[in-house]
């Protein structure tokens, strides 16, 4: 059956006090709107309406797949206002599951069991249990324990302001049910908005079942309405993620201090020492240590390390694959296309970009390699640089097997250089060298006997 998931986003959240929507405000490295549509792709049989007003189409150019339908609210009159927009695209049978665009955490088993309870004929709540529901929709239950209406903060009596069961604004309705009643809801209340709640008494007085389920984690139902929301909620999301790692027997010397945005999936025994950022997809083989202030991976990308790779504090590898048994770092930066055969080292200020290394080559000190391939067992010194970029395109440099690159080398590509060949300190490399050769191409070097320094004039 087809779950038609609506997702409220046209609010300014004017006390985020940005330029940017309240939607595309990031929670653990994404959008938070990211995160709903995620969680609602996850539901089977399921089409996507997102309803936006406020920056609409900063919104929409944030999200270019082709599975939402979007809808334009010009002017926010009210939930369920918002929900009237999409009710032309609603199937006529079938289920609608209503999320909002700021609240992020809510998990797909919660809303799977929420559209279990949720009769052809009837509808369901996500309710909350708040200790200061000030602000929230109070839940209105008849002495049967079933639920009749839902009273907004504004409208309620100062006995229904004492009900700490509120409305975490999360629904689930039948079609057929949504689509006769909704056009019937008033805006004759408090906020003279059409209140999607209003739902809820129409239902019941039409002889139809209302459903609740109230959830234990407050965090899946908590919206973001400022910054201090959004950091509180980064926060115990964090704490969560962090739980869980250290269940699955991964090592953080701080809990407190890490972050993952994203997925980190680890082998066992994995280290992980304090201030790491993980973001995007991020493999850890066994026996990885990842050293204080690493940063790992990025949204929307993929990172793998292999088993035993050790990588030093404060390294970063934005994205690629490193292999078994490498060493990285202090202070490496592995970007984009890096691919690190087993045991390759990388150390201090080297920066690598669009390239291979082979098996046991070591880049130790001060590099940059750009664009090139690197074969075995190859020794490239301190200060190497392939000069990859001649202002218009970039060439590729090619060292290999047990080539040995001598100190403060350039190496101007296009160029290659042959298996086991080396080349003196200090040369600038403009064309191939040859299996086994020795290239040199520095200035020789003068002395000049006894030379007098000059003196202070
Ligand atoms: C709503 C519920 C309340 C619930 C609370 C939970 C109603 C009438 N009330 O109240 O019972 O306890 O959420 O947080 O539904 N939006 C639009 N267009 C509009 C109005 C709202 O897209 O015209 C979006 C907002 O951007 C926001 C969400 O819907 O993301 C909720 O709207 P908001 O005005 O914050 O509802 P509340 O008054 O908090
Ligand atoms: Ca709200």
């Amino acid at each position: 059956m087809t779950v038609d998931i609506v997702i409220l986003a046209a609010g300014k959240g004017t006390r985020m006090r940005s330029a940017k929507p309240k939607v595309l405000q990031q929670l653990s490295g994404k959008p938070l709107l990211a995160h709903v549509l995620e969680t609602a792709r996850s539901i089977d049989d399921s089409r996507l309406h997102v309803v936006i007003g406020h920056g609409a189409e900063q919104v929409k150019q944030a999200f270019p797949q082709t599975d939402i339908n979007w809808l334009m609210q010009q002017e926010q009159l009210g939930t369920g206002h918002a929900v009237m927009q999409a009710l032309d695209a609603i199937g006529n049978s079938g289920k609608t599951l209503v999320l909002y665009g700021d609240v992020p955490l809510v998990s797909s088993e919660q809303l799977e069991k929420l559209l279990a309870v949720t009769e052809e004929d009837g509808m369901a709540l996500l309710t909350v249990e708040l200790d200061n529901p000030q602000g929230y929709g109070r839940i209105i239950r008849n002495t049967e324990d079933a639920i009749t209406g839902i009273v907004e903060e504004k409208d309620a009596s100062t006995e229904q302001k004492l009900i700490c069961e509120c409305n975490s604004g999360i629904l689930a309705i039948g079609n057929p049910l949504l689509k006769t009643q909704l056009p019937k809801i008033s805006n004759d209340n408090a906020q003279q908005e059409y209140y999607l709640t209003d739902l809820v008494s129409m239902t019941v007085q039409a002889g139809r079942t209302v459903n609740g389920i109230c959830v234990y984690d407050v965090m899946e139902v908590q919206g973001v309405n400022d910054r201090k929301q959004l950091a509180d909620l980064e926060r115990r999301w964090q704490q969560r993620q962090a739980d869980e790692m250290l269940q699955q027997g991964v090592t953080l010397i701080d809990p407190a201090r890490i972050d993952i945005r994203g997925k980190l999936e680890t082998g066992r025994d994995v280290m992980i020492d304090i201030n790491c950022i993980f973001a995007g997809d991020v493999t850890l083989g066994d026996n990885v240590t990842i050293s204080a202030n690493c940063m790992i991976g990025t949204y929307g990308k993929k990172t793998v390390i292999g088993d035993n790779t050790v990588i030093q504090a404060n390294s970063i590898v934005e994205e690629g694959t490193i292999a078994a048994d490498c060493a990285i770092g202090p202070f490496a930066r592995i970007r984009p296309g890096t691919e690190l055969a087993q045991g390759v080292k990388i150390g201090n200020f080297v920066e690598t970009k669009k390239s291979y290394i082979g098996k046991n080559s070591k880049v130790n000190h001060l590099s940059y390699i750009g664009d090139a391939r690197i074969g075995e067992s190859v020794n490239v010194g301190a200060g190497t640089i392939t000069c990859n970029y001649d202002g218009v395109n970039k060439h590729k440099t090619v060292i290999n097997d047990e080539a040995f690159i001598g100190s403060n080398t350039s190496l101007v590509a296009p160029v290659n250089v042959g298996k086991g060949a080396t080349v003196g300190a200090g040369s600038t490399i403009n064309r191939d060298v040859e299996d086994k050769d020795l290239a040199v191409a520095r200035a020789t070097q003068k002395n000049i006997k006894g030379w007098p320094r000059p003196g202070k004039k």
